[in-house]
């Protein structure tokens, strides 16, 4: 398979996400694999999306205390294990909603893991009821993430959550 991934510039982030939605439902079309999807889908999303330093996935681990552990991404190496309710990523999972930070240093509790970056936006991964993990991307600019992005990457989760099964 060869893919090209087409080049956004985002001035319209509502119709560079409707694109790129359809991107990714192309992509990961017939692969229920979770691990092969999350990684088609961070190096999908660290090509055409501009101004991010870092692309990934962390999932739910059945631990005690439960606990989210890194999967596929594109960008520094990361913190592997991140407590449910800790850090930006934590704080997302255990609320099932979508975290918006504009100044990841004003965040209590923040986990630095590339000193790059600035701002973040954490989607909820949730099958139903279920929680997944969480989608996490990072900005070395401040304020990078707005609602457009939120509807942009929550629909390009859900896209990732639909096509893949098999999470454990
Ligand atoms: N900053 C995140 C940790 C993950 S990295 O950004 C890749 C957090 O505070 O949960």
């Amino acid at each position: 398979m060869e893919f090209t991934s087409k080049r956004y510039e985002f001035r319209n982030k509502d119709a560079d996400y409707a694109s790129l939605a359809e991107e990714l439902g192309g992509l990961l079309a017939g692969e229920p694999d979770f691990i092969a999807n999350a990684a088609n889908t961070s190096a999908l999303l660290y090509d055409a999306l501009p101004d991010i330093n870092w692309v990934g996935f962390y999932f739910l681990r059945a631990t005690s205390p439960r606990e989210l552990v890194v999967g596929p991404f594109q960008g520094k190496p990361a913190c592997v294990r991140i407590p449910l309710g800790k850090g930006v990523c934590g704080t997302a999972a255990a609320s099932r909603k979508t975290l918006v930070v504009p100044d990841v240093h004003a965040f209590p509790g923040h986990i630095a893991c590339d000193a790059a970056s600035q701002s973040e936006i954490v989607v909820p991964l949730l099958q139903g009821e279920r929680l997944l993990g969480v989608l996490d991307v990072d900005s070395p600019s401040l304020s990078r993430f707005d609602d457009a992005d939120q509807r942009g990457l929550e629909r390009l989760a859900a896209i990732f959550v639909n096509a893949s099964s098999g999470f454990s």
